[in-house]
């Protein structure tokens, strides 16, 4: 049987069919997952989607490390922003009273998302600077994160930015106490905003010349212990390379979307040296 099995793996053809065969089974189960969104998901950009166990307990990790927290606590924190109810609340009821409810699912999913609010938490950041909301998921999580630090005595202020002016509308109800969009070119609002940045993140032009350009634009802004979370890491080299330059460390950790067609992005994270 054995002689007989390392005849046929000697024939090329029947070779090719059985390899080919074994490495699909890698990507089969995404064309059911993709047949399954097109008919249940309205979204057309910009995906929302659940991450694995894994890939948060990973995120978690990674936040843990740049921000010189315990993870325990990073996992508390995105714990509290997947189990606060009256935020998913919010952001479905703004949702449906938004010109783009029919191109909205009627669930919350943060992603990667929830790293970011927990490096808001854990930081206690006092401003947060979001290039590129779209509608403003965002937005609103890192607002409830602010409003939370502030509620604990540790005052803060989010601050969005995007070129299209129906950006934002999840930005609302007691989350806009927290935060604000400042409406044009990214570039251009940074090059007006004045205050020290604790955390910013880029997420708007995913071109690698202005992701590049963004990171020029707020360097001298940036606080001692300040953080950028780069939104384009899985797509290009250019926070690893800012990172380099300005003697900061820099990781990245990609999410794992959980029963979704999309292969995830992930979490570039430049960092100060912590002596
Ligand atoms: C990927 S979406 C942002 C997603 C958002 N951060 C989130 O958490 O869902 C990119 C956004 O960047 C905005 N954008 C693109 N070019 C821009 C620019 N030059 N200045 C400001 N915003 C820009 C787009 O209008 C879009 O809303």
């Amino acid at each position: 049987m054995r002689a007989f099995l390392r005849f046929l793996k000697g024939i090329r053809a029947f070779n090719a069919v059985r390899r080919f065969g074994r490495a699909s089974t890698y990507y089969n189960s995404k064309y059911l997952q993709i047949f399954k969104w097109t008919i249940q998901s309205k979204e057309d950009t910009n995906y929302t989607y659940f991450i694995t166990d894994d890939s948060k307990l990973n995120i978690a990790n990674a936040v843990a490390i740049a921000t010189n927290a315990p993870v325990e606590q990073v996992i508390q924190y995105m714990e509290e922003a997947e189990g606060d109810i009256e935020l998913k609340d919010q952001i479905l009821k703004a949702t449906k009273a938004s010109d783009l409810t029919n191109f909205s699912d009627n669930e919350v999913r943060y992603g990667r998302r929830l790293g970011w609010y927990a490096a808001v938490r854990v930081m206690k950041a006092k401003v947060v600077i979001e290039t590129g909301i779209d509608k403003g998921l965002g937005s609103v999580l890192l607002s409830s994160a602010i409003l939370r630090n502030q509620a604990e005595g540790h005052p803060g202020r989010y601050y969005g930015t995007d070129i299209n002016l129906k950006a934002g509308y999840l930005l609302s109800g007691k989350y806009k106490e927290s935060g604000e969009i400042l409406y044009g070119d990214s570039i251009e609002s940074l090059k007006e905003f004045k205050q020290e940045i604790d955390l910013f993140i880029n997420d708007s032009d995913h071109s690698a010349d202005y992701e590049y350009n963004e990171y020029i634009t707020i360097k001298h802004l940036l606080s001692k212990k300040g953080i950028i979370l780069g939104d384009n890491s899985h797509c290009t080299d250019k926070l690893a390379k800012f990172s380099m330059e300005e003697g900061r460390h820099f990781l990245f950790i990609n999410e794992v979307p959980k029963n979704h067609w999309y292969p995830g992005a992930g979490i570039g994270i430049s960092y100060p040296k912590y002596k």
